[in-house]
């Protein structure tokens, strides 16, 4: 299959991957979970989660793409027949669904990054005022929303090598650095070990039911998994990779950004004296506070911080767009070009009512009510589609695995390039993780959260 492209090799692979976990997973959620949740606490259950249940799904889906060499419906349909083929039209909705409303939060990523440029943000006085004024402001959310989608849009269409590959291994690194310039910054303001210390040394009465789960929800949108990303990338490997140091690599590679950007963000929170569970306004209301109050240097060191959290969220961007493209150039043998262009108008239409739920319109915001509280639109699609929708696709993903493809396949996938694999600890690791533990955690999981959110049944 020449003509669908392939990654140029091992490093273009895990760059792409790389860059779709690393993105506001890292940089916007992380930090408000873990401020939210305890600090030092949630970071040791997240890195557990990681280890048990990232890892393994996460190589789950690679093995299937690279088998099939197909879009998610087409993989899952051609293992399992057209009753599993249901699993990757999941996948694919979860995707588009998800995509509508990440980019509405890249486009105040957008936002804000254009008002550090040109002085709007510093001249602000309250910025917890100018954050809900600014996700309410319908003329600015239309303008970051498309801008965004539309960048998206031209490095999706031009392929998997010369887009997605090329974008990703610039901008990669470029994250990297600038993560790394600004931490050694914080580091050098007042009380900024306090910060550290809340973020590094647990507390482990902290830990309840709500941290697992939280923690488990974040892993998965996080590594971007249960939604076929994954499957998708997986079928542009050659097969002379190794998934499993591949598929480690990238798990090490988001864990690590996460990691830093907590390094950022609480020893600037406490260096304030702010609190570290703002919730979703976070990087948007606490962070201009901060730069702010660092004299001339603030408004450069603002920006860069906000091109870092658009670079993250654009590499995301690409890469969900691509789950219903190829899904279409795939099956259906469209043109890429038009294929992008109607299912980003499509995303960006789907996403308008999550756009103006953030006070713009009143029906939209709120929407929905329940956990207690009022829900708006954008909460509801990312309740149904990320912490619901996630983990029971990965959970599904795992039954496929034992029950259809079964165990002894995936393990043949995955000892194409990696000569060791067969009888190694990986082997009975991954073979346990997949096909025992994870569905049972997965599912009771599933179960438990169905019941908290949407039932009101607290079993814990
Ligand atoms: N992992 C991305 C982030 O941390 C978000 C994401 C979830 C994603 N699922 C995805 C990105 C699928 C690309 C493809 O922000």
């Amino acid at each position: 299959m020449a003509s669908r492209g392939n990654f140029s090799g091992r490093i273009g692979f895990i760059a792409a991957a790389a860059g779709s976990a690393v993105g506001l997973g890292n940089i916007w959620r992380f930090p408000y979970e873990t401020g939210e949740n305890g600090g030092a606490a949630f970071l040791l259950i997240y890195l557990i989660c990681m280890v048990l249940i990232g890892f393994p799904v996460m190589v789950g889906e690679i093995s299937i793409g690279r088998n099939t060499q197909l879009n998610a419906f087409g993989a899952y349909k051609k293992i399992g027949g057209a009753k599993w083929g249901l699993l990757g039209y999941w996948g694919i909705l979860s995707a588009v669904m998800f995509l509508s409303v990440y980019n509405v939060i890249a486009g105040w990523a957008f936002a804000y990054f254009v008002q550090m440029v040109n002085g709007t943000l510093s001249a602000t006085k309250n910025f917890g005022e100018h954050f809900t004024s600014q996700i309410a402001d319908v003329s600015d959310l239309f303008f970051y929303s498309l801008g965004f989608m539309v960048i998206t849009a031209v490095i999706v269409s031009r392929g998997i090598k010369k887009g997605i590959e090329s974008a990703s291994r610039i901008l990669m690194p470029a994250l990297f650095i600038m993560l790394l310039g600004l931490i050694g910054y914080s580091f050098t303001l007042d009380n900024a070990m306090e910060g550290v210390k809340y973020y590094l040394i647990p507390d482990l009465s902290e830990i309840t039911f709500a941290t697992v789960y939280n923690a488990l929800g974040q892993a998965f949108f996080s590594l971007s998994l249960g939604m076929a990303a994954l499957v998708t990338y997986g079928s542009y490997i050659s097969k002379k990779e190794n998934i499993v140091t591949s598929a480690a690599l990238v798990t090490v590679t988001d864990t690590t950004v996460a990691f830093l950007a907590g390094l950022l963000i609480f020893p600037l929170v406490f260096s304030q004296g702010l609190s570290p569970s703002e919730g979703p306004g976070l990087v948007f209301v606490v962070l201009p506070g901060i730069f702010a109050g660092l004299g001339t240097l603030g408004p450069i060191i603002g920006a860069a911080f906000f091109l870092l959290l658009c670079f993250a969220a654009l590499t995301s961007t690409i890469s969900l767009l691509e789950i219903p493209v190829t899904f279409l150039v795939d099956e259906k043998g469209y043109s890429r070009t038009k294929v992008v262009i109607f299912t980003a108008l499509l995303v960006f239409l789907i996403g308008i009512p999550s756009m103006l739920s953030q006070g713009a319109v009143d029906y939209f915001s709120n929407f929905a009510h329940y956990e207690g509280i009022t829900k708006t639109v954008l909460d509801v699609v990312f309740d149904i589609f990320s912490d619901v929708g996630l983990p029971l696709g990965g959970f599904l993903m795992t039954i496929f695995i034992a029950t259809k493809w079964k165990t002894a396949n995936f393990n043949k996938e995955l000892a194409i390039g990696n000569e060791g694999y067969m009888g190694s600890f990986m082997q009975k690791y991954l073979n346990f993780a997949l096909t025992i533990f994870a569905p049972i955690f997965l599912g009771l999981m599933f179960i438990i959260t169905v019941l908290k959110k949407f039932f009101g049944v607290n079993l814990f």
